[in-house]
């Protein structure tokens, strides 16, 4: 790609508002760069629907960010992620990455060192099934044990704000039950919304677990990749960003003033350049 081509926009998609988590990550980690977000508010969530809506849901996102002029796709969401990567690959020719990989090898990368390494991994249901952090962790060590369990009513609680309710204390106690028992070394935060619920899981799970968020590993692999590809953004931006500045774009395929008020929750901001669209079918 030319060096027109590196000032161009990382794409970045989510069910919701949830891979705002994964969009703090990467401006965090890439203050030159610039990102465009698009939350699918109209058909959330991702994380109860079959393998085929899915995929049709993220392949529209995709082609819709990829209309707009972007250098890469983050698939910020990790249902999209498990389900749907392969048909995204196979339909827009660029780079794109999705946050299990990065998850995944993040918690062998921490555990590795230990003699019977034991990784958790809490997700949506869709994830959950798709055994997609399973495989992850496999494909990079084929000794680490793993143990999954679906926590679905973690998103409505961290769209709510509901961050340190008694309710949600219980409800967290109820879900990792048998994880308690499985006693994980690494607990990957594999679905975008539990970032927010952070405080609660490791309160749960106890304080000697590494919690792992897959937003964070995500960064990290982005910018490793955009090094690799000779694709960093040249220009520098002078002074501090901050999150949810003119310099990203935000859009929603419905209830944009919803989203403001939950990015404000999420980010402590609401993102300057908002607006509703329609993402085409394929
Ligand atoms: N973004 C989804 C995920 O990370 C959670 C919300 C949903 O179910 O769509 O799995």
């Amino acid at each position: 790609m030319s060096v027109a081509g590196n000032n161009l926009p990382i794409g970045i998609f989510d069910s919701g508002v949830g891979g705002l988590t994964v969009y703090r990550a990467l401006h965090n980690k890439l203050p030159n760069e610039h990102f465009i977000y698009l939350g699918d508010t109209a058909r959330v969530p991702y994380g109860t629907k079959s393998l085929a809506t899915v995929e049709r849901y993220a392949v529209e996102n995709s082609v819709f960010l990829a209309s707009r002029g972007i250098k890469m796709l983050v698939v910020a969401c990790n249902t999209a992620s498990a389900l749907a990567l392969p048909k995204i690959r196979e339909t827009i020719g660029l780079d794109v990455v999705g946050v299990i990989g990065p998850g995944g090898r993040r918690a062998v990368e921490m555990t590795k060192h230990l003699p019977d390494p034991k990784v958790g991994v809490i997700a949506t249901d869709a994830t959950v099934e798709s055994r997609a952090y399973l495989e992850a962790v496999k494909r990079v060590s084929s000794t680490t044990r793993v143990f999954q369990a679906g926590c679905p009513m973690f998103v409505p609680l961290a769209e709510e704000g509901w961050t340190n309710e008694p309710e949600t204390y219980s409800i967290a106690e109820k879900y990792l039950k048998d994880m308690k028992i499985f006693a994980p070394h690494a607990l990957v935060l594999g679905c975008t919304h539990y970032p927010i619920l952070r405080d609660v899981i490791q309160a749960t799970i106890g304080e000697n677990v590494q919690l792992i968020d897959s937003g964070e590993a995500t960064a990290d692999e982005v910018a490793a990749l955009l090094r690799e590809k000779g694709l960093e953004n040249p220009n520098e931006v002078s002074g501090r960003r901050s999150l949810c500045d003119d310099l990203d774009n935000f859009y929603v395929t419905d209830a944009a003033e919803r989203f403001g008020r939950v990015a404000e929750r999420f980010l402590g901001a609401k993102p300057s350049k908002l607006e509703a669209i329609e993402v085409l079918p394929v």
